[in-house]
């Protein structure tokens, strides 16, 4: 089974995915990048391009404007990266994403997510989205998400098996992968995924990859962990981690966070209300 990191706000800097890829995740993700704010070159947005080493690295993007869009692949060289993927957000719940249609909002819009796959896939790199099963209760039971799957020419889809109103104290509902794998497109599981019986059950659906959030942030050996090895003591991975900041230089939000995450919970009160 192939292991990738989440992207995750504040967190998933070049630091924190070198880390992960050291403890054997296979791919890594840089949080919700906005194209607006790349084509505007604002410092900060461009910051969170920090592909600065061979971590394998998918870039994942905010966008909801086509013609916004366009224009950063027009101007994606001069950009300077190289990155595995391009992966589209459609889960940030963010009231103030959500108003402008882009995250969360995004799922029901399948014409307008074909579009911009399309737009996207100029770049000649493979492009998948991440998803949640809908804006809400109402649009889960719609099974937006499989519309979606059915309609989007994506090269994956990774599913966040919660819909955006859904608390982190609230299951994923895993039930929802088997429809979802119906639809013969590549299907990658997100949402409460931590132990080897986790593994094994989405093994048995003839998953190939899976996508790992906060419990990577609580320990980033927890890669280690399941492809069969010891994992590591979260004062072993701090320092690690504090190595690799150093090195990658970490923005003091990111070290904080993530140095306040290490061996715990995470609440994150914008993802995870
Ligand atoms: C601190 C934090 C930041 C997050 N940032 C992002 C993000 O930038 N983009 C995104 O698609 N999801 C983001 N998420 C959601 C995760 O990628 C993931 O979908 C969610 O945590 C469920 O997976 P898990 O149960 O393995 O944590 C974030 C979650 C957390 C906890």
């Amino acid at each position: 089974m192939k292991l990738w990191l989440a992207p995750l706000e504040g967190v998933s800097d070049c630091a924190f995915r070198t880390l992960c890829y050291q403890y054997g995740a296979d791919l890594t993700f840089t949080e919700m990048i906005r194209v607006d704010g790349l084509v505007k070159r604002n410092k900060s947005t461009l910051a969170l391009l920090d592909l600065k080493n061979d971590t394998p690295t998918g870039v994942q993007l905010l966008a909801v404007k086509p013609e916004i869009l366009k224009k950063f692949v027009q101007e994606f060289f001069s950009y300077s990266i190289d990155p595995v993927c391009f992966n589209l957000n459609l889960g940030c719940p963010s009231p103030d994403v959500v108003v402008q249609g882009g995250g969360a909002a995004l799922i029901k819009r399948t014409k307008r997510v074909a579009e911009l796959v399309e737009i996207l896939k100029k770049l000649n790199y493979p492009v998948s989205v991440k998803i949640r099963l809908g804006l809400n209760a109402l649009e889960k039971e719609k099974k937006v998400y499989l519309s979606l799957l059915k309609e989007v020419d994506a090269d994956a889809f990774i599913i966040h098996a919660r819909h955006a109103r859904q608390k982190s104290f609230e299951a994923a509902d895993w039930t929802i992968f088997e429809e979802c794998l119906a639809t013969e497109k590549k299907i990658i599981p997100n949402g409460d995924i931590s132990t080897a019986e986790d593994i094994l059950f989405f093994k048995k659906m003839g998953i190939k990859e899976i996508m790992i959030g906060r419990a990577a942030v609580r320990n980033p050996s927890i890669f280690q962990l399941l492809k069969g090895g010891k994992g590591e003591s979260t004062g072993l991975v701090t320092k690690k981690y504090i190595s690799l900041a150093e090195k990658y230089p970490s923005s003091p939000k990111f070290r904080e966070n993530v140095l306040s995450y290490l061996g715990k919970e995470v609440h994150s009160k914008k993802w995870l209300m």
